[in-house]
């Protein structure tokens, strides 16, 4: 299959992509389009075949359900049982933005594979004109994952779709850069107590000021049983050279690089713009702001697998506001591991 990326932005005259895009997706094919937070894969949500694709394209698990985007308010209850009143504030305050929200899912009415056998449905609205126009004009929910290969960090841009997926998608509708950078928040509002099961750019903190208390459990108590996102549970985020976290110290980042490479290793650091000065064998910026770290993260994960890097530094952040997010992804692409100074 011939895959093509089409650029869409104010600048150019996109109708006839966008007219591409939901003949494909009415036709039951696949379209790769930006999100604030990450590029998605998109089915039209209520085809059973076409979702399939998803997961085929994708290399993904078959029991990891797929979250649902809507492009108006008025669709989400369409698909969903009930709608409580934490969630209506959270639409209220979130949406369209970065935020899933976990809903008893009406019967007989999304395809099948989308909620891998639960009785449950991620929804969101996302926050992008792209997104919104592609959803509006298809007028159609969209089941759509992150567009990467399945382990693999999501794509920020475009062509990280491209390397990912060539040859098995028939359109990338390119928007540029997504500015979130990491995927949204996903919260269950299922439970008496409500339950971030994926932390992201709509935090703890932020919730609370609208809906209350919210739970968040750690990475511990998610091992112990706590509920969780299907999704996970598995290896992910992870480039092709073993990744190691290290304090954002500049003295031990540095013996560090010394230490390896005394040892023969060739390597790649992710640190904020000032570890610059650094010698590693190549660099990669975090930005400054947890915000930037946010939005360059997948970028420099993926930019690690076009070096021969054999091992990866990166720095760690706090887990305040988004950085619970920024740890989170960390954490799964260093599969918990700590670089020990010798
Ligand atoms: O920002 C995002 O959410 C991006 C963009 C494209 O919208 N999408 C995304 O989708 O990250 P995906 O499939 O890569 O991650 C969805 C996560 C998985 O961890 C999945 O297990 C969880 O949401 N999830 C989906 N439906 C669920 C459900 N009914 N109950 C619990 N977790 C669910
Ligand atoms: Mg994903």
């Amino acid at each position: 299959m011939e895959t093509q990326r089409l650029i869409v932005d104010n600048n150019v005259d996109s109708e006839k992509s966008y007219s591409q895009a939901v003949d494909l997706l009415n036709a039951g094919e696949l379209v790769a389009f930006p999100t604030e937070t990450v590029y998605g894969l998109g089915a039209i949500a209520t085809n059973n075949t076409a979702v399939k694709k998803i997961y085929a394209a994708k290399g993904r698990p078959s029991d990891n359900p797929l979250i649902v985007h809507i492009g108006t308010f008025d669709e989400l209850e369409n698909y969903v049982a009930d709608i409580s009143d934490k969630a209506r504030k959270c639409m209220d305050a979130f949406w369209p933005g970065p935020l899933t929200m976990i809903f008893k899912v009406k019967p007989n009415v999304l395809a099948e594979s989308v909620t891998a056998g639960l009785d449950t449905v991620g929804i969101r609205m996302p926050n992008h004109p792209v997104a919104l126009k592609l959803l509006q004009k298809l007028g159609k929910p969209v089941a759509a994952p992150s567009a990467n290969r399945s382990g693999k960090p999501s794509p920020t841009e475009g062509i990280h779709v491209e390397q990912d997926l060539t040859g098995k998608i028939p359109l990338i509708l390119d928007g540029g850069a997504t500015g979130v950078g990491v995927e949204s928040t996903v919260i269950d509002l299922t439970l008496e107590t409500p339950v971030i099961l994926r932390p992201g750019a709509i935090t703890k903190e932020m919730f609370e000021k609208v809906i209350g208390p919210v739970k968040q459990p750690t990475h511990i108590e998610q091992k112990q049983g706590a509920p969780r996102a299907p999704g996970m549970k598995y290896k992910h985020y992870a480039p092709n050279a073993p990744v190691l976290l290290i304090e954002k110290d500049k003295n031990q980042v540095a013996s560090a690089i010394q230490q390896l490479q005394q040892q023969g290793h060739k390597v790649a650091l992710l640190a904020p713009q000032d570890f610059e000065q650094l010698t590693p064998e190549w660099f990669f910026t975090l930005g400054e702001t947890q915000e930037d770290m946010a939005a360059n993260l997948f970028h420099a994960l993926r930019a690690c697998d076009l070096t021969t890097a054999d091992v990866v530094l990166a720095t760690v952040t706090t887990t305040q506001g988004v950085g619970a997010a920024i740890m989170n992804r960390l954490e799964k692409s260093a599969g918990g591991k700590w670089y020990k100074l010798k």
